[in-house]
């Protein structure tokens, strides 16, 4: 079991409707300890990768982000947000939506910050149905830039973003995989890898 594992059976709480809160020191509180770890294990994960740039999508994907991108010495560039139509200068734009909150979003990352010459770790920290990963994927596809990986911190094994986004052929490395978890008993099961 990996730190990331650890963590979540310690502080991580299993709440209705197959939501795991982990926010005392992940996407509220950040542990930044827990972070470097976190960003090493990918580092090695990825290791044979030509990796030059560090892709994610704000709020929450940014702290882990610029972690990871320590690592591996390269900027970062965070996707934004937003519901607006009224969408001005060179901007790479996708479509995503979004399960959990029934609603539609754009993705948006200036055209300036992606090119050809770019090869892109994803980075994020939930990996659920994947909408917004496969809208990320799509921006730099559409930028001419090339995937080289994604990087997930929790995955819920259960629903099916991670079967779409390996059948698609990408390199995604989750660093914990929730295979079932339970609201009322508190239990959590990680697949084995
Ligand atoms: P998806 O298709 O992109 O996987 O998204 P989904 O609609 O399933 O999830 C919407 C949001 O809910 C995402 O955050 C995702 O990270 C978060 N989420 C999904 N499952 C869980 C969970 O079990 N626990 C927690 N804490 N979050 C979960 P977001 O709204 O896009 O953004 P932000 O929080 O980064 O701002
Ligand atoms: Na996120
Ligand atoms: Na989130």
């Amino acid at each position: 079991m990996n730190v990331l594992e650890e963590r979540i059976l310690k502080d991580g709480i299993v709440k209705e409707g197959n939501v795991l809160k982990v926010d005392s020191f992940l996407n509220h509180q950040m542990d930044i300890h827990l972070f470097g770890e976190m960003g090493k294990e990918f580092k090695s994960r990825f290791a044979d990768k030509p990796i030059n740039k560090i892709l994610t999508i704000e709020a929450s994907g940014i702290g882990i982000a610029c972690i990871v991108a320590q690592q591996f010495d390269v900027p970062v560039v965070f996707a934004k947000k937003s519901q607006s139509i009224n969408l001005e200068g060179e901007m790479y734009v996708a479509e995503v939506e979004s399960f959990t909150h029934k609603c539609k979003n754009n993705v948006i990352v200036a055209q300036k910050f992606l090119s050809p010459e770019d090869h892109v770790l994803i980075i994020d920290d939930f990996l659920a149905n994947g909408c917004a990963l496969q809208g990320l994927i799509r921006i730099v596809q559409a930028a001419g830039a090339t995937v080289e990986g994604i990087g997930i911190a929790i995955e819920k094994g259960f629903q099916s973003g991670g079967r779409i986004i390996r059948n698609l052929g990408f390199q995604l490395e989750s660093l914990a995989v929730i295979e079932k978890m339970n609201a009322q008993t508190g239990e959590i099961v990680f697949r084995e890898q």
